[in-house]
């Protein structure tokens, strides 16, 4: 059966006061697609005042500690995010990978977390260029999903995002078949890791998704939604996307 899709947007470091309105607005949109999942991943400051200006909707973190507390200058705990009124948190972006360093085994840790308190774990994978190149991109994004994946992650619990890392902000997307290829890898990873299970976990795919390419991105076999950058950052240009995963 096919799982219910969920289009996230992860306004990444993006996002103040004066943009709640838009948030707002996709809050409403949300409501009018009641068949598909919405969610906003905010920066820290904004999920409280998200969370005050669109009740109900589903707005999450970008990233969590995986302690419950103690002497972690600048972070976040999972009670933290939720205090604030959000329900999923996503981990392991590749900024984060990069930028903070963060290895798979980090990234399991923060979705056990995540888990533990129950906010929704969007966990992301993807290749660079150079892998991709190498002909590697297959292996390296099971990889990563075999070693960020929490040994009890479940379809309600967890989520993985496949994203290219030459493809995030680029406006290049693969085409429809190597997305076709490494959704169908990361189910079969899930299945071998899970069993069943594996079939209930929503794989979405996200780099450069914009309404143009959402249709088809969407429809493709195993992408159970989409993880949107720049494009969730207006409700103009998010609210097609969330239209275009609709049956
Ligand atoms: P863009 O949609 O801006 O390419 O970003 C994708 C992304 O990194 C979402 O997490």
């Amino acid at each position: 059966m096919a799982l219910k899709k969920l289009v996230a947007g992860n306004w990444k470091m993006n996002g103040r006061l004066a943009d709640l309105p838009e948030i707002q607005a996709i809050a409403a949109a949300a409501i009018s697609h009641g068949d598909v999942d919405v969610a906003l991943g905010l920066p820290a400051t904004l999920i409280a005042p998200a969370c005050a200006a669109a009740p109900g909707f589903a707005i999450g973190g970008q990233d969590c500690h995986w302690a419950a507390s103690g002497a972690h200058t600048g972070c976040l705990s999972v009670d933290m995010l939720k205090e604030a009124g959000a329900s999923f948190v996503i981990v392991g972006h590749s900024e984060r990978r990069t930028d903070n360093h963060e290895t798979s085994l980090d990234v399991r840790q923060k979705a056990e977390a995540a888990m533990a308190g129950g906010l929704l774990a969007i966990i992301c994978v993807g290749e660079t260029e150079a892998q991709r190149d190498a002909g590697d991109a297959v292996s390296v994004v099971t990889e990563q999903v075999r070693a960020s994946l929490p040994v009890t992650a479940a379809g309600g619990a967890v989520a993985i995002a496949y994203e290219p890392v030459w493809a995030i902000g680029t406006g290049r997307t693969p085409s429809a078949a190597d997305v076709a290829e490494m959704h169908a890898a990361i189910r079969a990873e899930l299945k071998s890791l899970l069993g069943q299970e594996g079939e209930n976990i929503r794989i979405l795919y996200g780099g450069s998704v914009k309404a143009s390419n959402a249709a088809e991105l969407l429809h493709i076999a195993d992408v159970d939604g989409a993880l949107v950058g720049g494009a969730s950052l207006k409700a103009a240009d998010f609210i097609p996307i969330i239209s275009a995963a609709k049956r």
